[in-house]
């Protein structure tokens, strides 16, 4: 078994919001006093970490004028440069204030969008002079609970005239700067714009800048919604918009749970770290920027825990990462892989120079193709099933 340790080359990143939460809940009190950001800068390196990210209010408190701001952004610097760690990503509270209640970049009022605007700019800037490449927008006050409050076509048009003028600032001062939309199906709004990976590409491909603005999906966020994270990651790739990914853990369709991730479908964060580590039947990693752990360390624990979920966040994605490595490697799964048709997949349905019209004079595809083979043919795919389960489990 592994005993493998996190280090930098591991590229994981923690949320400031994650071992800073303080764990209040719609029915009870925060049960932490709250972390300094240096402390936790400090703590995630100790641990093994390579970077943390950070909503603008969760380094700045919100209202604080420009020399309190100055003040905490130079003395998280030098926590930066004491320990090596880098911010790779930065987003925009965009859902705490009061004043965001109705929405932000898609709020009814148009003064809360102008606002809402000011500050995603602001906070790109210190994005940018952090060295931060992804900038992540997480909708969770866009959206409704009564269709009829907030006209949903007219809502896309203010969330793409945002996104717009936002990429144009980037490009305009020269940024550095990716955007990744984040989909959420609910929580806090009783329905969230972009609610799936699917919703949120679709909707990225109407954007004036659609080049620049790709996904980070959280698992969780999908599984919320009882869809195949695997799957959705799978087609954010093949699109080429994994920008970012949050991991956690979820036991499947109910709140957001932010669990540590693995600790909810271990079958699918298998599956999951098997497509980035190995890319799946290509063999090739698929991804290869920050492993971002969004998660809440249990309203339950002390620091302690805190620090200790933190590390279970990492410990568990190495070891998962071992066990996809020693399935990939086995030659039993290699031989059920080919069995099961997987490999075949790779070859392209038409040969080289064939068009329609070759296939459909090719007998053999159709006139003379042995349907009850191809009905009576079994596919092997429990053998592999259980193959997967037993690496796993650490039994083969
Ligand atoms: C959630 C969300 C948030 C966002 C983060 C970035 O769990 O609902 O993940 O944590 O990722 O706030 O804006
Ligand atoms: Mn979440
Ligand atoms: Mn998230």
């Amino acid at each position: 078994m592994t005993h493998a340790v996190a280090s930098k080359q591991d590229k994981f990143t923690f949320g400031l919001w994650t071992v800073g939460w303080r764990a209040q809940d719609p029915f009870g009190d925060a049960t932490r006093a709250p972390v300094d950001p240096v402390e936790s800068v400090h703590r995630l390196a100790e641990l093994g970490a390579y970077g943390v990210t950070f909503h603008d209010d969760d380094l700045v408190p919100f209202g604080a004028g420009a020399g309190e701001r100055d003040r905490i952004v130079a003395r998280f610097k030098v926590a930066l440069d004491e320990t090596g760690m880098v911010v790779p990503m930065a987003t925009t509270n965009l859902f705490t204030h009061p004043m965001f209640k109705e929405g932000a970049l898609t709020a009814n009022d148009r003064g809360v969008r102008r606002f809402a605007l000011r500050k995603v700019m602001r906070n790109l800037d210190l994005a940018a002079e952090l060295g931060a490449t992804t900038y992540v927008f997480w909708g969770g006050r866009e959206g409704s609970e009564v269709d009829v409050a907030k006209d949903v076509r007219t809502a896309l048009d203010r969330y793409r005239e945002g996104l717009d003028l936002l990429a144009s600032y980037v490009v305009d001062n020269g940024y550095d700067i990716r955007f990744a939309v984040e989909p959420k199906p609910n929580e806090p709004r009783g329905d969230i714009l972009l609610p799936t990976v699917g919703h949120a590409l679709a909707f990225i491909s109407s954007l004036d800048h659609a080049d620049m603005v790709g996904v980070n999906p959280e698992v969780g966020h999908e599984q919320m919604s009882n869809l195949n994270f695997v799957h959705g990651i799978a087609q954010a790739l093949w699109h080429g918009k994994l920008f970012h990914i949050d991991l956690n853990g979820q036991h499947g369709p109910k709140f957001d749970q932010d669990l540590v991730f693995g600790h909810g479908d271990l079958v699918s964060a298998f599956g999951l770290v098997d497509l980035l580590e190995n890319g799946g039947a290509t063999g090739a990693p698929a991804y290869d920027g920050p492993r971002h752990f969004d998660y809440k360390p249990h309203r339950t624990e002390d620091l302690d825990g805190v620090w200790r979920s933190a590390a279970a966040n990492m410990r568990t994605y190495l070891m998962l990462r071992e066990r996809a490595r020693a399935f990939r490697a086995d030659p039993e799964v290699q031989e059920a892989l080919e069995a099961c048709g997987a490999v075949d997949l790779a070859s392209p349905t038409l040969a080289d120079g064939e068009s329609w019209k070759e296939l459909r004079s090719d007998t053999s595809s159709f006139e003379e193709y042995d349907v009850e083979a191809a009905a009576a043919r079994g596919y092997g795919v429990a053998r592999l099933d259980q193959l997967m389960v037993e690496h796993l489990l650490g039994e083969r």
